[in-house]
């Protein structure tokens, strides 16, 4: 099946979220595509989509665009597979400030779990098929409505408790996974069963003959003294890297951060806040770079040799 594979010519990013929820994926989600996209990083348009199940895209909010309502993401799923959605979608990406953005839209979580079962049923409960079905309903997202801005990466936001297939869906399109989970020792059997389902995608891209990703580990919401991840990596855990980000008094300030940088580009005073970003854009800085392509003339993101 994945011979019929939509291919994606742009390197994804995915951040993942071990645990019960609340772990940070969107506000790390938000940072990095706000840092990276920042005037002058090198990176130029990154594109963001946000999986978000239900209403409320945490996304729209952080970046400080409205959301798309029913022309989401979620939208588009179910109008593919749920037979009694009324409109079709128009799905056209929210730019701010280098950001082209793709929220989760306005929907019912009901109409979401239909689809999903719709989906099921019509391939027969077979999740590799589902699975490779929502891969290549992401890819034409992507490449029909994303690409046109030329994004040097896309940034997938997966929230906790999503759909399976549509978890290893966006495995198995990644370039780089961060796998985010909270601190603390109440958190690392959760995180444990994500970091199970990343082990499983890796095994299966090797046997199919693909790249495979680099697997990073975010131990967010940190205090000093944090030993989450000593303790993950000794549970054998195969990553590249690992970041620990503090916890952040300063974190409930990101929106009116996000709307001030948009008007003045200008950093807030809080010193927490700038240790927390920096942490981020350290991830990605120290890892990778934007090259250009002659031929396209785009800039795309790889690792630093
Ligand atoms: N490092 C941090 N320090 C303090 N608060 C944080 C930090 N990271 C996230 N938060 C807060 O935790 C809550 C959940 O974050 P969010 O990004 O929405 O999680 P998720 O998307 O994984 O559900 C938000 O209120 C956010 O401001
Ligand atoms: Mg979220």
């Amino acid at each position: 099946m994945q011979g019929k594979s939509i291919p994606i010519e742009v390197p994804i990013i995915v951040n993942l979220a071990g645990g019960k929820g609340g772990v940070g994926t969107s506000t790390i989600t938000a940072n990095i595509a706000y840092a990276l996209g920042e005037a002058g990083s090198g990176f130029g348009t990154i594109g963001v989509i946000d999986l978000a199940y239900g209403a409320n895209s945490t996304l729209s909010k952080l970046l400080g665009v409205p959301p798309l309502g029913t022309n989401g993401f979620w939208n588009y799923i179910t109008a593919r597979y749920y037979p009694y959605q009324d409109s079709s979608p128009n799905i056209t990406p929210q730019l701010t400030q280098q950001i082209a953005l793709i929220t989760s839209g306005t929907i019912e979580a009901h109409r979401i779990d239909w689809a999903l079962s719709y989906v099921l049923s019509r391939m027969s409960n077979d999740p590799d098929q589902v699975g490779w079905a929502l891969y290549n309903d992401i890819a034409e997202l992507i490449v029909n409505k994303l690409l046109i801005h030329k994004p040097s990466l896309v940034i997938i936001d997966v929230p906790s408790a999503i759909f399976k297939p549509l978890a290893w869906a966006v495995l198995m399109m990644s370039r780089i996974v961060n796998v985010v989970v909270k601190a603390g020792s109440t958190h690392q059997d959760e995180a444990m069963e994500v970091l199970g389902l990343v082990s499983a995608v890796i095994n299966q891209r090797a046997q199919l003959g693909l790249a495979q990703p680099d697997v990073f580990l975010i131990v967010n919401q940190a205090f000093p003294g944090d030993n989450t991840a000593n303790e993950l990596k000794a549970r054998g855990v195969p990553m590249r890297g690992t970041s620990v980000l503090p916890y952040s008094p300063a974190v409930h300030y990101i929106t009116d951060y996000m709307k001030d940088l948009a008007v003045k580009y200008e950093v807030p005073q809080d010193k927490f806040f700038r240790q927390w970003r920096d942490t981020i854009l350290a991830i990605a800085r120290n890892e990778y770079e934007v090259a250009r392509s002659a031929r396209q003339g785009r800039g795309f993101f790889r690792l630093k040799s």
